[in-house]
Formats: structure tokens, sequence, C-alpha cells
């Protein structure tokens, strides 16, 4: 494989690796306004990143979601490639809190290389993914003396850990200035490492918190214990409530739409190569998984919905003791929804739920916080087609297709508001510590996922 594109991307590895390392340096945490300022720093960088690189008529969008100001968005294009196709390119610049801080090996915003691996958070999820596609832009522009084998489109979002409202209301709105062909997302992983994978299909979500009042105000747990409601422990009968200890959740109609993947499906699943104890021993570290019966694992993970508890806020947390009935206790309650599920009717069904489990003496109020669709993606096009081959030459292998069981909100509404398929051609490896601490992308993969995007363009422009 060979092509002036990747000539230029592998002599300038080195200095791509330390463009992401500074990118990595900030801080663009979504979900905490103290880093509103770093989150739009790291969004500006992007524009000049993109302006650099030879991208037109890059701007930052603002959002606004619920009256609120959001992160921005940040767009760019090349339009020049007549009769050409034309891909949107998507991926997420913000990035989860690092906590537990004490668990990393070296600090989340001090990029650092160690084992051929790349250190931080956001470092694949999404930052370093992202930014191969920039990359791959950059080796198209200076080998193709300022043009590039197809139309493109960049969209980065500052939003995607915390729901994605403002794109969606951006694509809601303007789809015109987002028209293309096809999507190309690469914020998923591979199945195994050396293993070229595309994966088709996601989990939508519902984020609800749960919130419990009992007394007007916190307690003397010796003095009123005994007359007094306690909302952590009604809030805890509401959560066990939930689901039964083999794993099932007892919303009532929650699994009616809930539709099965096809025999072929199911079958490639079986063929592909997942070792069952080394994923609970090495990747859960539990002493053994849990979940439905009758379901495998990679069902569990990608066709079945699930419920889980996140935190639950409130009371006393402090070190030591403190005698307190509190008078409000809150849950952080998330549902993945799989394809036939809808946020809003199992919502629904949630909350009246909710509230048919809530004990007497205290009251119940369920908010959602934000919700995404499932979607499952279509595999017979050619944008699936060039992006195969592409990986076939960098990898050498034929490339499997899988399902996530995260949730990336935007690529349902690409689906529906754009009319176009997506692409997720994801370089993350299972053990990638997504959201966790010590965060890695392989470097190798860094460079492999550039060469891919490379690939792919050329075959789709050529
Ligand atoms: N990149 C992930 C989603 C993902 C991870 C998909 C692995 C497939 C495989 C994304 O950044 C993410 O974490 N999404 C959130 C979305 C939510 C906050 C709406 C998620 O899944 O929790
Ligand atoms: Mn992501
Ligand atoms: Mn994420």
């Amino acid at each position: 494989m060979s092509s002036a594109a990747i000539d230029f991307a592998r002599q300038n590895q080195p200095r791509f690796l330390e463009e992401l390392k500074a990118l990595l340096r900030i801080p663009s945490i979504s979900t905490l306004p103290d880093h509103n300022a770093d989150t739009r720093h790291a969004a500006e960088i992007l524009a000049a990143e993109m302006k650099r690189i030879g991208l037109k008529n890059v701007r930052l969008i603002e959002t606004t979601h619920g009256g609120q100001a959001g992160h921005p968005l940040v767009y760019g294009e090349w339009l020049h490639a007549v009769g050409k196709p034309t891909v949107l390119c998507y991926g997420h610049y913000d990035v989860q809190p690092p906590d537990p801080l004490d668990e990393w090996l070296t600090p989340p915003f001090e990029p650092t290389e160690r084992n051929g691996n790349l250190y931080a958070r956001g470092a694949v999820d999404d930052k370093g993914q992202m930014y191969m596609h920039l990359k791959a832009l950059e080796s198209l522009f200076e080998s193709g003396k300022g043009k590039l084998p197809l139309n493109v489109r960049v969209i980065l979002e500052g939003e995607e850990e915390v729901g994605g409202e403002g794109i969606a209301a951006f694509v809601r709105e303007h789809p015109e200035e987002l028209k293309a062909d096809f999507a190309l997302v690469s914020d998923t992983e591979m199945f195994a490492p050396d293993l070229p994978t595309l994966c088709v299909g996601l989990r939508g979500m519902i984020y609800t918190e749960i919130e419990v009042r009992g007394a007007k105000t916190d307690l003397h747990s010796g003095m009123y214990g005994g007359a007094a409601p306690n909302p952590f422990v009604a809030l805890a009968q509401i959560i066990a409530g939930l689901k039964d200890r083999e794993g099932k959740i007892l919303i009532p109609g929650f699994y009616d739409d809930v539709e099965v993947p096809s025999a072929e499906e199911k079958a490639a699943w079986k063929r592909l190569p997942f070792d069952e104890e080394h994923y609970r021993e090495k990747e859960v570290g539990s002493p053994v998984l849990t979940g439905e019966a009758g379901h495998s694992v990679l069902e569990r993970t990608w066709a079945r919905p699930t419920l889980d508890v996140h935190g639950m806020p409130g009371g006393f947390t402090g070190a030591g003791a403190k005698t307190v009935i509190p008078a409000r206790a809150t849950a952080k309650v998330s549902m993945r929804l799989v394809p036939g599920m809808t946020p809003k009717k199992s919502f629904a069904q949630y909350m009246s739920f909710v509230e048919s489990l809530t004990p007497k003496g205290v009251t119940v109020e369920v908010r959602m916080i934000h919700s995404g669709d499932p979607i499952v993606v279509g595999t017979d096009n050619p944008y699936v087609t060039a992006a195969k081959g592409a990986m076939r030459e960098v990898f050498g292998k034929e490339t499997v297709f899988v399902r996530g069981g995260g949730s990336i909100p935007i690529v349902g509404d690409f689906e529906r508001h754009l009319k176009i398929p997506t692409v997720m051609m994801g370089f993350g490896l299972p053990d990638d510590n997504l959201h966790a601490p010590n965060e890695k992308f392989h470097i190798a993969n860094f460079y492999r996922g550039i060469e891919s995007v490379i690939r792919m363009f050329e075959r789709l422009g050529g």
C-alpha cells in the first residue's frame, strides 16, 4: 500500500502525536461548568488547526439547549471535488471527568507514552480518534497540492458525553448545512487487537434522576428516627424493585418492542474471537458476570436493554459518621435501549413504575436528563465497501461487523434528519479504559486509523 498521502502521514507521525498531546492537555470536561473555558479553548484550537490544514468556511457554531448556552460545534468544509461523494466527518472533543484521580498512574491531562500506548483522558474517546480524521485530511491536502479526492464536511461537538443535544438541534434545524452522502464516525472500538472492525449498531439511552423527598428538613436521627420517613431507604426500595436478582428489568412492558437480532447476525457474533473467561477476569475483573439468563455476553451488551445506577448523591457522605435523616435523596439511573425501543415510551413506562414502587411518607420526582435513540446501520453501501477495502490494506485482514453497547446519540439523527448512512470505523481497543482511570490509545492504532481514513477517501474519490 502506498500513496503520497500515506507517505506524508508516515513521515509526520511524531509531529501528529505531539499535536494530539497538546490537545489532550486541555481538560475539556463538558459536564463540569468549571471547565467551560477549557472546553471552548479546545474548540478554538481545533478550528485553528482545521483552517491551517486547508479546510474552508471554518467556524464555531454556538449551541443552546433548555435556554442555556452549550459548548460550541466546530465546522469546516472543502467542497471542490466535482462529481465526487461528500463525507461528513464527525467527532467529539469533550471528555468525561477524570475521577478517581488517585487511580491514574500518570495525571489524566499530562499525556504520557508507556508501552506503545498514549495515556490521557480523551486519548481514545474521542480526541485521538477525532484527530485521526484531521491528520488524514492534512495528509491528503498536502499530497494533493491543496485538493482532496472527495468533498468533506467536518463537524465536531463538545457535548457528546452529556447527551449531545446541541448538535441534535443543529442537525434538525439546518440539515442542508451538513448535506453529505455518508457520515464517518471514529468513536468505537475494534473487537480485538489487529482485527479491523466496523460497528453497525449502538444502543440508545435514557439518563434519569430520581429525587425522593421526606421530611421538610434534615433531622436528628435519634430524636426522629422511628417516626420520620427516610428518603434513602425509600430510594433503595424503589431501585431494588426495578430489577430482579437474575438481571431482568421489571418495568411492565419494557421488553415489548425489543427487536431480536437476525439469526444471521447472531451466528456471526458466535464466530467472533470472544473469550468469556478472559473478558470476565481481565476486562471486568469480577468473580462472575451478571445479567439476563439465556443471552450471551455479546447479546447482553449489544442487543438487550439494561438499567444501571450511577450514583446516589445526597445525605452524609463525608469521612466519619453523622447521625442525620436526610430530607432528600437522589439517584442517577440510566437505561440502555435497543432497536425497537424509543426513549419516549420507555421513559413513560419507567416513570409510572417508579411511582408505583414509592413507599408511603415520601414523594418522588423523576426527571429525564438526556436521551438518545438506538440505531442499526446498513452495511450494503459503497462507503462500507471502501472502509473494508482500506482496512484490508492497512491491517491485512478482513473486517468484522460488531455492535457497540455504548451510545453516540447523533448517529440516529444523521440517519433521520440527514437521511444518510453512517460508517462507524473505530480504532479503540477493548482494554482502553474509556471513562475510567488510565484511559489510553494504542499509538499504532492512531497511525493505522489515519492511514485507513486516507485510503478510504482515496478509494471513494478514485
Ligand atoms: N464513544 C462512546 C460510545 C461508545 C463506546 C460506543 C464504545 C461504542 C463502543 C461515547 O463517547 C460515549 O461514551 N457515549 C456515552 C453517551 C451518553 C452520555 C449519551 C455513553 O455511551 O455513555
Ligand atoms: Mn466517544
Ligand atoms: Mn465517551
